[in-house]
């Protein structure tokens, strides 16, 4: 499929219930509009950035900063826009946002079946560091942990 226009920016409460219907093509357990809101409003650790083509959000992306680590909440991309390098543009830009916010490395848990999503962060220089058993509630399915430590070019460059 041919590459589109994509925009990248922050998600805003007034996102969310576009946000949602990509959500709900990702996940079997998608979050509720709550849980959008609480990490919205009043996560103060907390930043999310969407993806558009147009007036269309076609993906999303989660960060808490723990100390000076990035902890990667969610990513999810509609599966109409997958494979034209969404996901790695939500990455590069949530993992600019948590530089600015004193990150020097990235983490994630990911679960052990998901090979296309753990593609996408070895792509991004993720290396995994171990397992979380049964970490998955719906199913007890293990999670897979992975760490990339962020090199000079993010951490030197001010970006
Ligand atoms: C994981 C996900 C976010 C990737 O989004 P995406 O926009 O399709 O990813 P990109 O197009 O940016 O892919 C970048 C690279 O990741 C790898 N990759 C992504 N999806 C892949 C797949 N299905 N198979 C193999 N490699 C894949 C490739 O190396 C790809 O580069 P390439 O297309 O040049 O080969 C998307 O598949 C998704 O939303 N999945 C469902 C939700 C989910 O599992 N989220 C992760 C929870 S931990």
């Amino acid at each position: 499929m041919a590459e589109a226009n994509v925009e990248y920016r922050l998600m805003t409460v007034d996102d969310i219930p576009l946000v949602q219907l990509v959500e709900r093509k990702c996940f079997t357990t998608p979050w509720s509009r709550s849980i959008f809101v609480s990490e919205l409003t009043r996560n103060d650790n907390a930043i999310y950035a969407v993806a558009l083509v147009g007036e269309r959000i076609v993906g999303y992306a989660g960060v808490w900063i723990i100390l000076d680590e990035g902890h990667i909440t969610n990513i999810g991309v509609d599966p109409s826009f997958q494979r034209q390098g969404i996901g790695q543009g939500l990455m590069d830009m949530i993992t600019k946002l948590a530089v600015e916010r004193g990150a020097v490395a990235m983490t994630l848990e990911v679960r052990v079946s998901n090979f296309s999503a753990q593609a996408l962060y070895t792509k991004l220089g993720f290396v995994p560091r171990g397992i979380r058993k049964e970490y998955y509630q719906d199913d007890k399915e293990d999670a897979l942990i992975m760490w990339r430590e962020l090199g000079e070019e993010w951490t030197n460059t001010g970006n």
